[in-house]
């Protein structure tokens, strides 16, 4: 009875779309549901020959090979604990759970630990690219322990996996316990940042620009075909264009003005926070979906405060490629801030994270696969201890290149009221990254003269305190 290769555990959208893909890879999948009415539902209208139903935990796993190994698709958060409680007391030394969900890693730490005391091998295995990436290919961040992986999950993974124009497979081994949880947390936080940039770009062009959604689709569409060829720059376009179903027009102008979130991109600015880590544009993101959400109490605050008169663009052309050359400069700023906090966590974590295998496995499958990522990757391969990726020759070109425009576009938005916080953000880390003065002489006077800090100085070595007004 020992004939199915994997376990799925959970089977809503991204469970069924990643265990019919491991179906179409040939290989025999068992899958359970907690609730029956989604077996079914995916039985009858997605039925596969190498796929088969159980309604028992404890039938699905006697049905297994040994060690078994085991997919959890379940809701990140407590209902994973909860399917651990129910599955761990039927399992046996050797086996292999995967936690594929969105799972926090401090969570995933938490569990390898306590299943490794059992003799069980547990991974958090990052997975991005939505619905259609589990499906056709989506990009693995799996994290655990390197035996078993090499073993028996990389097979299962790398056949299912997205592949990169180069044919190699989007999955790699990130490290140990939490670090395939850790990397995918940071993927999305650099997803949240290009998102808000993206939609910066949107706001400028239409409200500056003062173009309509089909003449700003064309200009995504265009810039789709270039440097900031992505996966979000051409649904954007898509979106753009989309008419509405319900009434004239694009969908997009009925869209409320408020964005949700699950939260990871949230955890990513906590970590970086406790690391001492500078995500400025990922945390510029998170809060302005927060800002977003108070709808009442914008709507109101519009009625008391005057906006600044809109300074549009006398050159519509000139001013969408300075937006484009601004937008390219912010997203890799994005990438240089979220791949820095990855490096910082590497080494507090003690994972050895290959910075240049991640930059790899999201060259494709995953939400902020780009075109830029060969060259990210390229970078890494040259230098895998470069320190930020602006420092790399070739970014280093291209982003000084742009830093004008990028100022530009961000000025244009503060200027004519148009909130542009992660482009702001971008220009702001870049200055402070050049070397630009930042005030903190001042800061470190100020903390000296009230609580007696003490500070360095510039010319001469040691440790001051200074009593000051001590003089006057
Ligand atoms: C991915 C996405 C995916 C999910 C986000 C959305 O890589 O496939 O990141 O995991 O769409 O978690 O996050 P929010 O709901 O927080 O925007």
């Amino acid at each position: 009875m020992n004939m199915y290769d994997i376990g799925m555990v959970g089977l809503a959208v991204m469970g069924r779309s990643l265990a019919l893909n491991l179906a179409d890879h040939g290989f025999r999948v068992a899958g359970y549901n907690r609730s029956r009415a989604v077996t079914d539902e995916m039985t009858a209208h997605w039925p596969h020959e190498n796929f088969a139903p159980f309604y028992q935990l404890e039938e699905l796993i006697d049905a297994l090979q040994k060690p078994r190994r085991i997919l959890l698709m379940v809701k990140a958060g407590e209902a994973v604990d909860a399917v651990l409680r129910q599955l761990v007391p039927l399992l046996e030394p050797g086996d292999i759970v995967m936690d594929g969900g969105n799972s926090f890693f401090e969570d995933t730490r938490r569990r390898e630990a306590a299943l490794r005391e059992k003799g069980l091998l547990y991974f958090g295995v990052g997975v991005s690219g939505g619905e259609a990436g589990a499906r056709r290919g989506p990009s693995l961040m799996p994290g655990g322990d390197r035996a078993a992986y090499e073993a028996y999950v990389r097979p299962l993974l790398e056949a299912i996996a997205a592949k990169a124009a180069d044919g190699s497979p989007c999955c790699a081994y990130m490290g140990p316990d939490g670090a395939g949880h850790y990397v995918k947390m940071v993927h999305n936080g650099i997803e949240y940042a290009d998102m808000q940039l993206i939609s910066e770009a949107y706001l400028l062009l239409k409200h500056v620009g003062g173009l309509d959604n089909q003449e700003m689709a064309r200009y995504f569409a265009e810039w789709n075909r270039g440097e900031l060829k992505s996966y979000l720059m051409e649904i954007t376009a898509d979106i753009l264009r989309e008419p509405d179903d319900l009434t004239p027009g694009e969908l997009l102008d009925r869209i409320e003005d408020s964005a949700a979130q699950k939260g990871t991109g949230r955890w990513t600015s906590i970590e970086a926070l406790r690391q001492g880590a500078d995500v400025s544009l990922i945390t510029a993101a998170g809060a302005a979906r927060v800002m977003s959400n108070r709808l009442e109490q914008r709507a109101h605050a519009a009625t008391l405060f005057p906006a600044p008169p809109m300074k549009q663009a006398q050159d519509t052309a000139a001013f969408a490629e300075t937006v484009h050359r601004g937008l390219y400069a912010a997203k890799l700023t994005a990438y240089a801030q979220g791949f820095a906090l990855l490096r910082t966590a590497s080494e507090a974590y003690g994972w050895g994270l290959d910075l240049g295998a991640i930059a790899a496995i999201f060259r494709a499958g995953c939400i902020i696969q780009a075109v830029f990522l060969d060259d990210i990757t390229a970078a890494f391969r040259r230098n895998p201890d470069l320190e930020s990726l602006v420092l790399d020759p070739h970014f280093l070109s291209e982003v000084t290149a742009r830093i004008p425009d990028l100022r530009a576009a961000a000025g244009a938005g503060l200027q004519s009221g148009v909130p542009v916080p992660a482009l702001s953000a971008a220009t702001v880390w870049l200055d402070q990254f050049r070397g630009a003065p930042m005030g903190a002489n001042l800061i470190q006077a100020q903390r000296d003269c009230f609580g007696a800090h003490t500070y360095h100085r510039t010319d001469r070595d040691g440790v001051f305190h200074h009593e000051w007004g001590a003089q006057q």
